[in-house]
């Protein structure tokens, strides 16, 4: 019978036999999939494996720390981090438009996972020969056609990772779907904060600023993201939201009346939605009292912001995202 104990026991022994004693790079995303996947092949190989985190700058806020503290402490694993934030920057710098962000992200995270990897063969010699992927079963029924968040994926992840013909894949999580990969997580003791995570896109908090990507203005994000996390959370809503964009319409300046006089800020959106796939969405009717927490501490709390807004479009026609 299905047991995530059993599970995890058929994994060990599949990975041990498949990598003998050479050794695994992994690359981590700070999502659901690419830990659990990583925390098996560490139970299976540990120290064999060296599992990589790409910081692009682009993450909300707690959110790298809890891969470089939180999962090295669940797990014990070998993690190198490389931090990247200024040379995204760099690249993004002027860019608005989104399928050019997404794309120069996608082309940066690959160039520096590329470098990090031959960085882990210098180190480690021609062992290295397995890559780890959190491929889920969706992903694998739904690849070549038809519609499903494997597509969605795809569509977006102009990047994902490089397709390296010298690895040969590590796939432990191809015949689970999201919610037995959750159970595995947790079974495997990784923290809540990943194995409970909402969707969250590659490209990160850069599709979530309309307009030119700052360093301020992803930090003003982080800390609007954050409070209205915070508020969702404590209002026990985490369950019915299938996930939450934040946004700042950094291109857009509202008038506001705060302290002394009139304020030239930024507007930012709230895009709380219900759905079972991503592919169709509704805009959570979450309760009053609840946005109206999360809009006060923002206005409140964050620098320049001096309106919050509410999405109530359903997908179609809007999209999830803004970008
Ligand atoms: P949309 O905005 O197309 O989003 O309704 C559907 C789902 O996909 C996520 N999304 C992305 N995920 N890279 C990703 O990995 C992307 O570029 C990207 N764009 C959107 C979005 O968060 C939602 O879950």
């Amino acid at each position: 019978s299905w047991t995530t104990g059993n599970v995890i026991e058929e994994q060990v022994a599949v990975i041990r036999e498949q990598v003998g004693g050479k050794r695994a790079i992994c690359g981590l995303s700070g999502g659901v999939d690419s830990a659990v996947a990583a925390a098996l092949v560490q139970k299976a190989i540990g120290s064999q494996l060296t599992c990589v985190y790409v910081d692009h700058g682009l993450m909300r806020k707690g959110e790298t720390e809890q891969v470089e503290k939180d999962f090295v402490a669940a797990t014990g694993v070998q993690l190198k981090v490389v931090d990247a934030e200024e040379r995204f920057l760099k690249a993004l710098a002027g860019v608005t438009d989104p399928e050019e962000k997404r794309k120069i992200i996608g082309r940066e995270f690959i160039r520096v996972f590329e470098q990090a990897q031959a960085e882990i063969i210098a180190d480690e010699g021609p062992e290295v020969a397995f890559l780890v992927q959190g491929t889920l079963y969706p992903d694998v029924v739904e690849s070549g056609g038809g519609t499903g968040t494997a597509n969605i994926k795809s569509h977006h992840n102009v990047g994902g990772l490089p397709e390296d013909l010298e690895f040969e894949l590590v796939e432990p999580l191809r015949k689970l779907f999201k919610d037995e990969v959750r159970m595995v997580g947790q079974e495997l003791g990784l923290p809540d904060e990943i194995v409970q995570r909402q969707p969250f896109p590659g490209p990160g908090l850069g599709i979530r600023i309309v307009g030119e990507i700052t360093k301020d203005r992803l930090d003003l994000l982080r800390e609007a993201d954050a409070i209205a996390r915070e508020e969702l959370t404590a209002a026990g809503l985490d369950r019915d939201i299938w996930q939450c964009p934040v946004v700042l319409l950094a291109d857009v300046r509202s008038v506001g009346v705060q302290g002394d006089g009139r304020t030239y800020g930024h507007p930012i959106v709230l895009r709380p939605v219900s759905s079972e796939d991503a592919m169709t969405a509704d805009w959570s009717r979450l309760p009053y009292d609840v946005l109206a927490r999360i809009s006060t501490r923002i206005t409140n709390e964050v620098k320049d912001v001096n309106r919050v807004v509410l999405d109530v479009t359903s997908k179609p026609p809007g999209t999830i995202e803004w970008e």
